[in-house]
């Protein structure tokens, strides 16, 4: 199925590449952030519903801007909830403004979850088409094979699952990566190499998914993003059964809190130079994504880990291959002259950037 969307991704690509071409021709600031957001809440909503919903097209109201949902979503995710510690202490969530915030986003999502659901239960009384996420969903439905409740609500609560899970995640940690590259131009300048030795097509052309298998380098820079910026730095698991841990009886019920940041930065199993950003740590080694080495868990571990790891990855090493190979770039210079971007983060259940990344790209392919 992820293969299946590799035209998508091209074409999606290519829409953000006519617009970073723009920038670097006028030589303007472009708020990458802002773009690799769109990107990837595009790329999703034509995956999962068979179209864009973003504020770029022309009769879709604020109501329905995916960008912003998802991104108030996550906001509101990462706030303190008091009352779920101290139940006692449930009313200074209402006064705080929280409970009301939870409640007008998730009206939102509701009525923009509805109108995709509807618009596709429309469309498949007319056609025969089963190209999208929804669709598929929809004919479950009409198949009824699934011996237990399947209606709009479990329809809209998977397709707000791939939503919550895809978007903001791919977003950050392309984010992550283009920042750390800007911090470490030695690094950029291997990256390029790597992608001009796999990449087969001429100058000009969009590096494609095949060739991106091969470029070792660019994946160790990801899985080094992804050790030091991991998007979801927070894990949550709830016990099932009461258990025995090191002598301590931890009670079924208790909210297990696992700090994946803190673990992949620990200086005892990375070694000395944890803290640092060098992609070459992971050229030699078998560290792998599925949460079976547990000094490393981006994606989480065991049965509820990620099913989205090859989705994220295969969206973030083409887009980043086809960044990196056509332009160079330049962070925005800052009152004190320095040109690197800063490392702050913002607040949230997914840690992207405090500040977006402003940039200065030129045309690389000029230059060779
Ligand atoms: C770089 C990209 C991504 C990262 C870093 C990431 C990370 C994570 C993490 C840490 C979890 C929690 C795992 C656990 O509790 O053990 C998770 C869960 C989840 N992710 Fe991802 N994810 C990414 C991309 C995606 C994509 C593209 C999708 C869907 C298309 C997705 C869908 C989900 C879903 C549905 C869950 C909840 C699974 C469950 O609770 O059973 N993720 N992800």
């Amino acid at each position: 199925m992820v293969r299946s969307f590799e035209k998508v991704r091209e074409e999606e690509i290519n829409v953000m590449m006519e617009k970073v071409e723009k920038a670097a021709s006028s030589s303007s600031p472009l708020n990458l952030s802002g773009l690799l957001s769109s990107l990837t809440s595009d790329l999703i909503c034509r995956i999962a519903l068979g179209r864009k919903y973003s504020s770029d097209e022309e009769e879709v109201s604020n109501t329905y801007n995916v960008k912003e949902i998802v991104r108030k979503t996550m906001e509101l995710s990462g706030s303190f909830p008091l009352g779920e510690y101290i139940p006692s202490l449930a009313w200074i969530d209402t006064i705080r403004g929280v409970d009301d915030k939870v409640e007008e986003v998730s009206n939102k999502i509701d009525s923009f979850l509805e109108k995709a659901v509807q618009e596709h239960v429309a469309d498949h009384a007319d056609k025969e088409r089963s190209d999208d996420f929804v669709d598929i969903l929809v004919s479950i439905q009409r198949e009824k094979t699934m011996g237990f409740e399947f209606g709009n609500s479990e329809i809209k609560n998977l397709i707000l699952d791939v939503f919550l899970g895809g978007t903001a995640t791919t977003f950050t940690l392309l984010e992550w990566t283009m920042t750390e590259l800007m911090r470490h131009p030695e690094c950029m300048k291997k990256l390029k190499d790597d992608i001009y030795s796999a990449s087969t097509t001429t100058a000009k052309l969009y590096v494609s998914e095949e060739e991106v298998a091969n470029m070792k380098y660019l994946k160790a820079v990801i899985k080094e993003v992804l050790r030091l910026h991991p998007p979801v730095p927070i894990i949550l698991r709830g016990l099932c059964e009461d258990i025995k841990l090191k002598g301590y009886d931890i009670a079924e019920g208790t909210l297990v809190i696992i700090n994946a940041w803190a673990i992949q930065r620990d200086t005892e199993t990375w070694g000395a130079d944890a803290e640092e950003f060098r992609p070459e740590r992971h050229l030699d080694t078998l560290v792998e994504f599925e949460g079976q080495d547990f000094m490393y868990i981006p994606f989480g571990s065991g049965r509820r880990r990620c099913p989205g790891i090859r989705f994220g990855l295969t969206m973030a090493e083409v887009t980043l291959a086809n960044l990196v190979k056509r332009f160079d770039w330049r962070a925005k210079v800052k009152p004190l002259g320095d040109d690197k971007p800063d490392l702050a983060e913002a607040t949230g259940v997914d840690v992207c950037r405090k500040f977006p990344l402003v940039v200065f790209p030129s045309c690389a392919l000029f230059s060779m």
